[in-house]
Formats: C-alpha cells, sequence, structure tokens
C-alpha cells in the first residue's frame, strides 16, 4: 500500500539537529575517484550546509592525477551540485565550504610519497589546521595495505596534541585470509578503536531503526524467535547496473558487493540477541555472536543453497539497456555475478530450523531493499470458510529503502454476513511522519568517524564472520563457473529461482 506523504504536520517530530564535528584535518585518499564524488564530497558539503562542520575542518584530497586546489575545487563543485541527494544548492555555502578544500598529488606506491604527505600535514598545521588527523581509504581494497603501512612508517598514525583515525571503505579484504591479513596490517599501526570500518548502510536511518523497533519495543520481541517466525527474507534489489565502476565489479560481483557487508549487516541486526547497553561494544559483541552462528555452507549445500545470475540486455524503466558483457570494461566472457540469491541458517537457540533467505541483484524491474519477517499460521484455522490462498500470514516488512517505513499486514474481518477475513495492512511511512530531511548515511557516518563513535562501524571480528561465510561459497563458485550466463534479462525480476532455495 502506497504511503500518503504530506507535510510534516507535527513540528516536533523534525529530525533532530545533528552535533558539530571536532576540528578536523580530513585526509581522502582517492579524492578523484567516484566515491568521492558521488558520495564523500556531497555529504560533507552536506554536513557543512546543516551548521555540522567545525570552523576548524579542512579537507586535503589525494590522488594521482595532478590537480590544482582551484581544479579540485571546481570538479568537486560539480559533484556536490548534481548529486542526487544533495539539498538544494547554494553557492554562499558552497564559496565558504570550497575554501576548506586542498589537493596534493601523489602516487601511494612512490617510496617518497608518505614523507611528502607528512610535510605537507606539518605545513598544513603551522599555519594553523588541526592536529586531528582523520585518514579516508577511498580505493581499492587492493591499496589499503600500501597505505596502512605508508601511514605508519611515516609516524602519521598519531598526532602530536590530536587524534589519528583511519576509515576504510569497503570491501574490507576479498575473502577470510584477505580481511584477516589486511586486519593485521591495520591494527600493527593503528588501534582497533582508532579504525573506522565503512559499512554504509549501517548510517541509514532505517537500518538503526531495526534496533528501535526490535528492542524500544515490547510488543514484537517475544515473537521473535523459531516458535513464532516461519521463515525471513532479506532483499536489496537495484535497478542501477555498473555506473561506470566495471573494473571494480569485474572483480567484486554482487557477493561481495551487496553479500558480504550490507546484507549480512541487516541480517545481524534482525537476529541478534539484545545488547546489553546502546553502545558499540555490546552491539558489535551481539553482530558478531549471531554472524559467527550462521552455518558456513559445504560444497554440497553450496549447490543447493545458493543461486547466481547475471543479466544480459534487457529494458529498464523503459529504456534499453545493455546486458552485462556489453557494458564498457566488461569482459565478453564475463562470469562475474550480478544476482544472488542465498539461504542461511542461524545454528542458534532463537533461529534453528529459521531459513533466512537473502537476494540481490543488479538491474532488476525496481528498486527495493526491506527484511520481510514471516510468522507462522495460527495453531488453528478458526475461519475456515476463508479460502487458503486467502489465510494471509502476519508479515513485517522494514523498508529499508524507497518508501522508508515498516508495514504489518494481519488477517481482518471482511464486513459481511459471513466470517471470512482478508490482508490488511498497518503501514507506518518516515517521510509521512518526519518529512524528508533525514541525514543520508554518508553524512551520519563522517559525522560520527569525526566524533570519535565507532558504533556504527563494524569491528574487526564481524569482518572476518561475514567473510567466514562468504568465503566457502566464492571458493565452490570458482571451482564451478556457472554454465549458463547471461540467465537473466535487465530489467527483470532475475533469474528462476528454485522453489528449494526459496
Ligand atoms: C555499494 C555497492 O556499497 O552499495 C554498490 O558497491 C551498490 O554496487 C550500493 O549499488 C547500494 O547502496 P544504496 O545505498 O544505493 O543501497
Amino acid at each position: 500500500m502506497p504511503a500518503t506523504v504530506e507535510a510534516n504536520p507535527i513540528e516536533g517530530l523534525a529530525p533532530a539537529r545533528l552535533p558539530q564535528g571536532d576540528s578536523c584535518l580530513l585526509i581522502i585518499f582517492g579524492a578523484s575517484g567516484d566515491l568521492a564524488r558521488r558520495k564523500l564530497i556531497p555529504s560533507l558539503y552536506n554536513l557543512a550546509c546543516a551548521g555540522c562542520m567545525n570552523p576548524d575542518f579542512v579537507i586535503l584530497g589525494t590522488g594521482r592525477t595532478p590537480m590544482s586546489d582551484e581544479q579540485f575545487r571546481a570538479k568537486m563543485r560539480e559533484a556536490a551540485s548534481k548529486a542526487s541527494d544533495t539539498r538544494e544548492f547554494s553557492e554562499s555555502v558552497w564559496q565558504e565550504f570550497a575554501k576548506r578544500l586542498h589537493y596534493f598529488a601523489g602516487d601511494i606506491t612512490d617510496p617518497q610519497f608518505f614523507s611528502k604527505l607528512r610535510d605537507q600535514l606539518n605545513q598544513m598545521r603551522q599555519s594553523g589546521s588541526s592536529p586531528n588527523h582523520l585518514f579516508y581509504l577511498s580505493v581499492p581494497a587492493s591499496q589499503a595495505p600500501t597505505i596502512i603501512q605508508g601511514l605508519g612508517a611515516a609516524g602519521l598514525n598519531h598526532s602530536d596534541g590530536g587524534w589519528a583515525r583511519v576509515i576504510i571503505e569497503k570491501p574490507f579484504g576479498r575473502d577470510l585470509a584477505s580481511a584477516r591479513q589486511l586486519n593485521e596490517i591495520v591494527l600493527k599501526v593503528f588501534d582497533e578503536q582508532n579504525v573506522y570500518r565503512i559499512d554504509h548502510y549501517l548510517g541509514k536511518e532505517t537500518v538503526q531503526n531495526i534496533l528501535v523497533f526490535r528492542f524500544g519495543n515490547s510488543l514484537y520481541e517475544p515473537v521473535w524467535n523459531r516458535n513464532y517466525i516461519d521463515h525471513v527474507e532479506i532483499t536489496g534489489f537495484e535497478t542501477v547496473g555498473l555506473e561506470g565502476r566495471a573494473s571494480f565489479y569485474e572483480e567484486t560481483g554482487a557477493l561481495r558487493d551487496m553479500v558480504a557487508n550490507h546484507l549480512l549487516q541487516l541480517l545481524a541486526l534482525t537476529a541478534m540477541e539484545p545488547p546489553v547497553a546502546f553502545d558499540a561494544d555490546s552491539i558489535r559483541q551481539q553482530k558478531v555472536q549471531v554472524l559467527r552462528s550462521i552455518r558456513a555452507m559445504t560444497v554440497d549445500e553450496v549447490a543447493k543453497r545458493t543461486l547466481r545470475g547475471q543479466y544480459g540486455p534487457g529494458e529498464v524503466n523503459g529504456k534499453p539497456v545493455p546486458g552485462y558483457r556489453q557494458e564498457p570494461g566488461v569482459k565478453p566472457d564475463s562470469t562475474t555475478e550480478t544476482f544472488v540469491a542465498l539461504k542461511l541458517f542461524i545454528d542458534n537457540w532463537r533461529w534453528a530450523g529459521v531459513p533466512f533467505h537473502i537476494r540481490t541483484g543488479k538491474r532488476l524491474s525496481h528498486p527495493g531493499t526491506e527484511i520481510r519477517v514471516h510468522l507462522k499460521p495460527t495453531p488453528q484455522a478458526l475461519f475456515a470458510t476463508t479460502p487458503e490462498d486467502q489465510r494471509e500470514r502476519n508479515v513485517i516488512t522494514l523498508r529499508i529503502q524507497p518508501n522508508e517505513g515498516i508495514t504489518i499486514a494481519f488477517g481482518a474481518k471482511r464486513p459481511g454476513d459471513q466470517m471470512r477475513t482478508v490482508t490488511v495492512q498497518a503501514d507506518f511511512s518516515y517521510r509521512a511522519m518526519f518529512g524528508s530531511n533525514a541525514p543520508v548515511a554518508y553524512e551520519t557516518l563522517l559525522l560520527d568517524a569525526m566524533l570519535g563513535d565507532p558504533t556504527l562501524f563494524t569491528s574487526r571480528d564481524e569482518v572476518e564472520a561475514e567473510w567466514r561465510i562468504i568465503t566457502p561459497i566464492e571458493e565452490a563458485w570458482t571451482e564451478h563457473p556457472p554454465p549458463d550466463f547471461p540467465n537473466y534479462a535487465a530489467g527483470s525480476d532475475g533469474p528462476p529461482i528454485p522453489a528449494t532455495l526459496f
């Protein structure tokens, strides 16, 4: 049922004001890359619009492309003004913001790069910039070790009179062994408390709300277990394709790109035990516990409980689009998956026997990320005059995006003289209730990193627990390449999923 979007009638329910970040010098590696342009700079600019930037906040972009400060500013201005999640562009805010943007060109593989960067930071410090250094690794996972070791060798893992923190983008490694290795490298240089492994799904308001829905209400938690829940579906559908990121995606695929982090985090928040407090350690501990309880698959199980797909040519939103193998930068015989379906089981007391169905894909018919919790039917079919196929079970849908909200489906008596039931919905819409100005994920997370709050970032143990589930699947898939790609048309609902899987 589409929610009616209206102006917020209750002023007090508008999103709460965000705090102001600490003074800080943010150093972005990969500053001329896609993520910086699409998400980081627009989010930082939005924080400036919301008045959350400390007067002593400065950004130093680094990258291989030679550029002057002026050229960098012009490029970022275009990015901030174009970004779809940017509020109306304000030239006056931009002019003030642009003064804080600087650029430092260099190649991280150049042995002198990190000492030159240190000199640059010292120079900026002498001209009054903040002693708090926040390094953002917006680079492919393979470059992270070089940067971390370079920062350590140049002594940039501490800052006199301030702090030094590092934000590392996903995917964190590409399997369990490389994630462990990267963790070891990182933790030789930075303390865990200064390492912020980002998974932007955790910054989404609706994702944080999973914890509030479960643990801030007494109504749902008593039924949130194997006694009452039949199965759970976690879906992340996208209509977008590669968006110019072919080389990244060819190396990554849907399982590593979406399931190994975003969707497993949704699962962890949906299935974890209550934390003893709402703080980083307590929440992360419970997430790790539940991730560790997910049954890792054997090769046989991978064949039965997973499905992968790749899109061929088709039509999305009425426009013809090429197949994955025809996208620029993709190998014509690529076996990279753009669609994944998995059936996972959590071996613990709460969830024994309850299947968790995970699905994600690109170039599908409609976008939608949601968690559907299907409850078991009533023990007795009391209203037997309702035809079997109309006896809908209770379903709780947590809509992460779009049309953010929560729907609860339940049976009601259909007016008339017979006791026939019909499924109706109680619907909560974020927009109708709170308006549409909630901060976007990267704004929340950048601000939290500046404030030193790691609650919405993943710990070492969490990323390793995630790879423990994903790596055996990747290994089995590598051994048995898909014979039938492409197996769904762009703009469809993905490949047919066998009944054993869903
Ligand atoms: C990114 C993936 O982490 O998440 C992309 O690399 C994906 O491939 C994106 O499109 C989805 O994020 P969102 O916030 O648009 O759901």
